[in-house]
């Protein structure tokens, strides 16, 4: 049963990187495709880049936003991760899932007020994408101690909660 679990590591680790790869990887593409959409072009044109944004986002980077979500959810308990490094990686995750929807939003206001709306220039939502996808790479390769951050108690203390199966230790 035990061993079952722990073969369970590399491939959801696997799973977890591909898929974020294709995430951050989309992140970065999308403001680069939004970056082509402009009205004046012919409208079969505009058609084109528009219908390629919208499935990039809904049929690539979404989907692998939430498999590499669901895999490092999993990982957490299996590797029982409940240290400081890993939850100010979490921190930036949510910095990066802000950067998701805001991208979601300027895509769908291209596609809904084609001549009104001007998306905003590249450097910003890149910047975005780019800022907490470099530190969660960098918190969770080098996984400091950060053990000058002092957490209350109730963060740090069993709450007597029983998950249920058993958890390997390392
Ligand atoms: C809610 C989102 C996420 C959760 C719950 C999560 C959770 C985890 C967990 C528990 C591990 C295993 C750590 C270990 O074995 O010590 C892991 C590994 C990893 N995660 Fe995430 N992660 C998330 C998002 C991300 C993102 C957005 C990135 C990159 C931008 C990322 C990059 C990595 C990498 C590179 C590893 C392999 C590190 C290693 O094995 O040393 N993760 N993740």
């Amino acid at each position: 049963m035990l061993d079952w679990f722990i073969l369970t590591i590399p491939i959801f680790k696997v799973i977890h990187i591909a898929a974020l790869v294709m995430w951050c990887g989309g992140l970065l593409a999308m403001p680069l495709m939004l970056s082509r959409h402009d009205p004046a072009m012919l409208e079969e044109d505009y058609r084109l880049i528009r219908q390629a944004t919208h499935l990039t986002y809904t049929l690539c980077v979404t989907p692998a936003a939430v498999t590499a979500v669901i895999a490092g959810t999993w990982l957490i308990f299996m590797r029982g991760t409940f240290v400081p490094w890993f939850f100010a990686k979490l921190a930036f995750v949510a910095l990066l899932v802000f950067a998701h929807a805001w991208i979601g939003h300027i895509l769908t206001q291209v596609a809904e007020e084609p001549g009104d709306h001007k998306p905003p220039h590249t450097l910003f939502p890149v910047t975005a994408v780019l800022i907490p996808m470099v530190v969660v790479l960098t918190l969770v390769l080098a996984k400091p101690t950060l053990d000058w951050i002092v957490f209350p108690n109730w963060l740090i203390e069993p709450r007597g909660g029983q998950l249920p199966f058993d958890v390997p230790s390392r």
